[in-house]
Parts: C-alpha cells; structure tokens; sequence
C-alpha cells in the first residue's frame, strides 16, 4: 500500500457517508478491520459487508470476561446472522490472575477502571492490532463531548503503531448521531443488543456499565463512580489531551 495520509483522507471524504468513509478505506488498505464492541456499532459490520468482500472484512471482539451474558450471545447472534468469523480475543490469563489475586474481582470500584482495562482490554487490542496498517472503530463525536468531540474520520493511532508499522484508525461513525444509527439500524433491520431495550446506551463491560435515565449523557453510565469528562479506557487513550504521542 502507498502511504496514507489521514489529513488528505479527512478534507477528501469528511462530508462522506459511513459506507462511502468504509468503501474509501477499503481502497486505500484493501482490507477493513473492524473492532466490534457488542453494541451498536454493529452497524459498521453491515456498512462493510456492503462495500467490500467477507474474505477482506477482518471483525474482532474483546472479550475481557466481563461482557454481560446478553453481549456474549449478542456477538454470536452477529457471527450467525452475517456468516462472518468473529476473532474473540482473550486477556493474558497470568495477568489477569494476578490482579484478582492480589486485589479481588471488583477492584476497579476502588482504583479506578485503567488497571483492569490495561489487562483486560488494552493488552489484548495491542496484540490484535500488532503490524496491522489501519483498524475501524465504532465513535461517535456524540459518544462524549469530554474526550470524543474533536475525534477525525482518520487518525494517525500513534497510541498502538509505531514508527517502523505506522497504523491508522479510521471511525466513519464520527458525525454520525446515536439517533442516525438508530434509523439505520431499524431501516435495514440490523441485529442489536437487547440491553438497548433495557435503557442501555452505551454498553461495555457488566459491572462498569449500567443504564442512563431519560435526560442523562450515554457516557454516565460507564465508569458512573468515577469523574466525569475523561472517561476513556485506553482503547482510545490518544482522544485524552494529556496523551503525547508515542
Ligand atoms: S470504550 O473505550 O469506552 O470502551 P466504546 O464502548 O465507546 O469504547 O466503543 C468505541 C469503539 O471502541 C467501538 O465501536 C469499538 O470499535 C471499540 N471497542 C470498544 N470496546 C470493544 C471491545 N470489547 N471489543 C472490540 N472493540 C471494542
Ligand atoms: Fe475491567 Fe470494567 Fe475495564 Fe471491563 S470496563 S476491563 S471490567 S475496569
């Protein structure tokens, strides 16, 4: 592949749709490799499966061992409907043993959600994307005025690449509002998580995840016990102003 230059990217296909952002990156990378949470950014996968073949659409879950019962038969129920594989990738089992061993199964209501996501989520999406060029995420600039309000259609993700494998993230959700993807979901009948019927927003893992009442920002029911404002668990850690790139 040529060089890719995410500024040229951004000022070519920012008024672009989600499906002509993800035909634009299949172009450029031949490939999408899209990072599925379980939630409603199960609209990338149908978006994908429109402009590229199945054998260039790469899907992984992060399964820290977490995720509620409904989001584990949820990621299989996608598996089935779309006749894709689902790469589920699993926390280092030492590194997780030894956090509860050493600080029990809660210790994220006590110290703080970093930890836990480092081992549970972080390690594993360095893995995953190690010598990849790009990676597709589901965010949204509604998702979080704190950390997301300036996030790009394309991004140099010096959080995960390197110099010698420089790695893009591409997020063709970004202008998209949670009640876009709504519509979306309901005109072309997309599977979804049934906790979005239970008052579910935003979804991640069970115990750090809980439902928003009418009125209250999706992000206040992840992380709820902690400040408001720089809810990021690492995955996207360079939205944060006070990460340097690496
Ligand atoms: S998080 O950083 O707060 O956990 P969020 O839940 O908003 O992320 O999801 C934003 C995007 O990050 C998702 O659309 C997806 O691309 C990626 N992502 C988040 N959690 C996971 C996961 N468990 N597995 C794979 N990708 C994930
Ligand atoms: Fe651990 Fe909660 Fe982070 Fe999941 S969201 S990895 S349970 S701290």
């Amino acid at each position: 592949m040529a060089s890719f230059d995410p500024n040229r990217f951004v000022l070519e296909h920012d008024q672009a749709t989600p499906k002509e952002i993800l035909r634009a990156a299949y172009q450029a990378f031949g490939e999408l490799t899209l990072s599925f949470s379980g939630a409603e950014d199960v609209v990338l996968i149908d978006l994908a499966l429109k402009v590229a073949p199945k054998e260039a659409v790469h899907v992984f879950a992060l399964d820290t061992g977490r995720l509620h019962p409904e989001t584990y038969a949820f990621i299989e129920r996608v598996r089935e409907h779309y006749g894709i594989a689902i790469d589920v990738r699993f926390p280092d089992p030492e590194a997780v043993q030894a956090l509860v061993g050493e600080k029990g199964l809660f210790s994220f209501y006590r110290d703080g959600h970093q930890e836990c996501c480092g081992i549970r989520k972080v390690a594993p999406l360095r893995a995953r994307l190690a010598g990849l060029p790009m990676w597709v995420t589901g965010q949204r600039r509604d998702q979080s005025p704190g950390t997301r309000s300036s996030l790009q259609i394309a991004e140099h993700d010096h959080g995960f690449g390197s110099e010698a494998s420089p790695l893009y993230k591409i997020n063709p959700l970004t202008h998209w509002s949670s009640e876009e993807v709504w519509t979306y979901i309901r005109m072309f009948d997309v599977p979804y998580n049934p906790l979005h019927e239970r008052g579910f927003v935003s979804i991640g893992c069970e115990p750090c995840t809980r439902p928003t009442l009418p009125g209250q920002h999706e992000r206040e029911g992840r992380w709820w016990w902690e400040e408001q404002g720089g809810k990021e668990c690492g995955l996207h850690a360079t939205n944060l102003p006070s990460s340097a790139p690496r």
